[in-house]
Parts: C-alpha cells; sequence; structure tokens
C-alpha cells in the first residue's frame, strides 16, 4: 500500500529521455534521504493525487487542469514563458524555474566559445586557410575587448565571471543594479543605449517576456560599435530577425544565433545563407538529469519542510 503521507512527483519531461532521468531522480532522493513517490509517466497517477509536477513537456499535449493538489511545479527549462503563458496554469501554484549547474556551464562553454570565436575572428582564419592566404594579422588582447551581457542572472553571470576570468572587459544590463565586482552594470532602459554603445561582442542572455520581446529592433541594433558580434542564446523573439539581416548588411560583424522566432528553423530561412550568421540548433545548454535532480529534490524537500522554494517565477514580471 502507497503511504499517502509520502509526497508524490510526476516527471512530465522530455520522453526520449525518461530512464535518465528517473534513475537520477531516484539516487537524488536516496542520496538526500527525501521519502518520495515518484512516477515516470501521467497514466501512472492520478492528477489529483500529484504534489509535484516536474514540467517541461509543452511539445505534448498536457492539460494542467485536473492538477488540483499541486504544491508546485518545477520547471526542467530555464525559459519559462510557455508556461506562464497557459490559460490552465493552476491559479495560485508557485512556479519554480530550473537553475542547475549543468545547465550553467554548458551555457557558458558555449558563450565563452563563441565569444572567443568572434574575438579571434576564427571564421576569417578558415577563409584565409582555404584561399591559402599568409596575412599576418594578429587579434587584440582580449584585455582590449568588450563583451556586454544582456541579463545577469543565473546564466548571465556565470558567463560574465568566465570572461573576466579570460580578461575580457565585461559589462551588463539587466532591469536592476548589480554590484560583480569586474562587471560594469547597466540597469534599466535610461542606460540601454549606452550600454548597446560600448559592446563589441553582445551576449544575449534574458527571458522573454513581453518587454524583452522585440528588444533588439533596428533602432536598438543601430547603436551597436561597427562590426560588432551578437550572439543570441536567450530566445528568437527578443531579436526582430528582419532588423537583424538588415543590420549585418549594414554595419555589424556577425551573428551567432542558437534561438529563432520559429524552432526547427525553417529551410528557406535567410539565415542559413547569410555569410555572417551561424545557425546552432537550440543546443547552447540543455538541463541535465544528473546535475538537475539533486536541484529538484532540494526543491521538493525545502517545500516538505516548510521553507520557500528557490529561483520562484514571478508572473507579473514574465521571469
Ligand atoms: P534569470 O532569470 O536568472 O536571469 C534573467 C536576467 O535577465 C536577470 O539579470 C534580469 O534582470 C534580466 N532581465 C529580465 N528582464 C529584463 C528587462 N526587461 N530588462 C533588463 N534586464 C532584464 O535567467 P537565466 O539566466 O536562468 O536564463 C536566461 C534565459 O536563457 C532563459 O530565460 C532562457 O530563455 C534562456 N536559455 C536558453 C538556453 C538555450 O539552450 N539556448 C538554455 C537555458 C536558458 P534582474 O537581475 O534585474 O532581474
Ligand atoms: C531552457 C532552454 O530554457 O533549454 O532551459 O532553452
Amino acid at each position: 500500500m502507497p503511504d499517502a503521507a509520502v509526497p508524490t512527483a510526476l516527471y512530465a519531461g522530455p520522453t526520449d529521455r525518461v530512464e535518465r532521468w528517473r534513475a537520477a531522480l531516484v539516487a537524488a532522493a536516496e542520496a538526500q534521504a527525501v521519502p518520495l513517490r515518484l512516477f515516470m509517466d501521467p497514466s501512472e497517477i492520478a492528477p489529483e493525487e500529484v504534489d509535484y509536477l516536474l514540467f517541461g513537456a509543452w511539445t505534448q499535449p498536457f492539460d494542467l487542469s485536473p492538477y488540483t493538489r499541486l504544491k508546485a511545479v518545477l520547471s526542467l527549462w530555464a525559459g519559462v514563458e510557455k508556461i506562464i503563458g497557459r490559460c490552465d496554469y493552476p491559479a495560485g501554484v508557485p512556479l519554480a524555474r530550473m537553475v542547475e549547474p549543468g545547465l550553467t556551464q554548458g551555457m557558458t562553454d558555449y558563450v565563452v566559445a563563441h565569444v572567443m570565436r568572434a574575438h579571434m575572428d576564427l571564421d576569417m582564419c578558415r577563409t584565409r586557410h582555404q584561399e591559402r592566404r599568409w596575412d599576418e594579422i594578429f587579434p587584440p588582447l582580449s584585455a582590449m575587448r568588450r563583451v556586454g551581457i544582456i541579463g545577469l542572472g543565473a546564466l548571465g553571470l556565470d558567463a560574465a565571471r568566465a570572461l573576466r576570468a579570460l580578461r575580457f572587459q565585461v559589462s551588463a544590463w539587466s532591469r536592476s543594479p548589480k554590484q560583480e565586482p569586474g562587471v560594469e552594470s547597466f540597469a534599466g532602459w535610461g542606460e540601454f543605449d549606452a550600454f548597446l554603445e560600448q559592446a563589441e561582442i553582445l551576449v544575449v542572455l534574458a527571458p522573454l517576456t513581453p518587454e524583452t520581446r522585440g528588444l533588439l529592433n533596428a533602432k536598438r541594433l543601430a547603436k551597436l560599435p561597427s562590426g560588432a558580434h551578437i550572439i543570441n542564446a536567450a530566445r528568437g523573439p527578443l531579436l526582430v530577425e528582419a532588423d537583424l539581416l538588415a543590420a549585418l548588411d549594414a554595419h555589424l560583424g556577425s551573428a551567432t544565433l542558437d534561438v529563432f522566432d520559429q524552432e526547427p528553423l525553417p529551410k528557406d530561412h535567410p539565415y542559413w545563407a547569410h555569410p555572417k550568421v551561424l545557425v546552432t540548433p537550440h543546443v547552447a545548454s540543455v538541463t541535465r538529469a544528473e546535475t538537475a535532480s539533486p536541484e529538484l529534490i532540494a526543491q521538493i524537500a525545502r517545500v516538505e519542510r516548510g521553507q520557500a522554494l528557490r529561483h520562484v517565477v514571478d508572473f507579473e514580471r514574465g521571469y
């Protein structure tokens, strides 16, 4: 007989990784001595008996309305725009976004790799090689290069620290001012233009919200220095695609794009053929079962002890 006092959790995430998630969640619950009845498929438990929903399955139909006793929804994704936009989201149930070391490290790896690629002009190295050209061109030192990061949250902050360790001049633009050693803080709309004007490499790591949709439009892109590089690893609609294409043709150096208005990116999209664009297929980072499970179990343990959830989404702000 199941012990009704033991909380229940339902995994509703990617179906191709269920066994990996099961093993990691069970191991984490054992390691933290958290009693939990874990279900890996919605058919295994009645919706009204689920306490915690580990959720990231919006590519499959999933009706949230019968989940009437939820204590929390724990998103398997950092970006929660598709969850908070749902009309079946149960009122009053807290939603936590995903913050986990594997997701963070993966993103920092991606950002550092593509900042370095832009900084060292590695695309041009390949072209010179193909043309058998012996051009002795030396890139500036990283200490002379200004990298601006939009969003200094869980992901932006870790990337900023890694770039600082590589001696880049790092600035960041966020909603609220920050005091991070070595990172120049710009905050709010009043400081956005000044931030853009100095960002030779611009990294986008802010959530998609009503305020950030269309953030980088023609007017804002025109503020970036000539030859600037853009790396968008956040969400496609933060950038206006047609405006970016025009700005690339006008004055920008390159764009590395991981996220798009429509995913997968349609085969006939102009980005694929644009010489200044590198497309990666929304793989900048990913939530990893092994590193995320201890965080999810710790969140459940916190609620069971009567403590506050971490990384709670503010539905008004949109992140
Ligand atoms: P956080 O919520 O931790 O950080 C968000 C940052 O953006 C904060 O610094 C916040 O400012 C800032 N921000 C939000 N709205 C505004 C605004 N209107 N003006 C200025 N700054 C703003 O998010 P994460 O770092 O965890 O993740 C960022 C995004 O990265 C996710 O929302 C997701 O879309 C994307 N992502 C993409 C992945 C991929 O593979 N491509 C993988 C994982 C995430 P403040 O600090 O003042 O609140
Ligand atoms: C996320 C993502 O938001 O992978 O976690 O894009």
